[in-house]
């Protein structure tokens, strides 16, 4: 694929997913590397969206690792079941946090969050990293969101 990311404006937030993802499907079909891949799906993903912050955490023994991220510095490690991503892992399922202030155990990483989701991605049906993505403004993600970024996890 070329080095341009078509962004189309003023469209639903569906619409833009639905334009980007076979753009990213043809970002990632010619390499390998999954690091390589996770670093431009979050690139393309905070050009798109503008989210407050977008990452990887790959699960590297009993700890999810920060791994390629947009936005402010992060927390570098989180343990199975602890915060939102730890919790996803757990349960091997997407989370979508409306207000991080009634999530037990958030892990605030940023004062600045304020709703969040995390997806898992797995491979051979085991979690294997989750892609986190956090919002300054209350209930920012919805099933809409999910859909696109388990869809979007699952071209890794
Ligand atoms: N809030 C997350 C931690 C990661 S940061 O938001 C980047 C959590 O509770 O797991």
């Amino acid at each position: 694929m070329g080095e341009n990311l078509y962004i189309p404006e003023e469209v639903s937030k569906e619409e833009l997913y639905k334009s980007l993802y076979p753009q990213l499907k043809a970002l990632v079909a010619d390499e390998s590397d999954l690091i390589a891949n996770m670093a431009n799906i979050t690139s393309a993903l905070k050009e798109a969206f503008d989210f407050f912050w977008i990452g990887f955490y790959r699960v590297i023994g009993d700890r999810l690792v920060l791994g390629p991220f947009q936005g402010p510095i992060a927390c570098t490690s989180i343990a199975f079941g602890k915060g939102v991503c730890g919790s996803t892992w757990k349960e091997a399922k997407t989370i979508i946090v409306p207000d991080v202030d009634r999530f037990p155990g958030h892990i605030a990483c940023s004062s600045q969050s304020r709703s969040e989701i995390v997806v898992p991605l797995k491979h051979n049906d085991i979690v294997v990293a989750v892609l986190d993505v956090d919002s300054n403004q209350l209930n920012s993600f919805d099933e809409i969101d999910s859909y696109w970024l388990e869809k979007i996890c699952a071209l890794l």
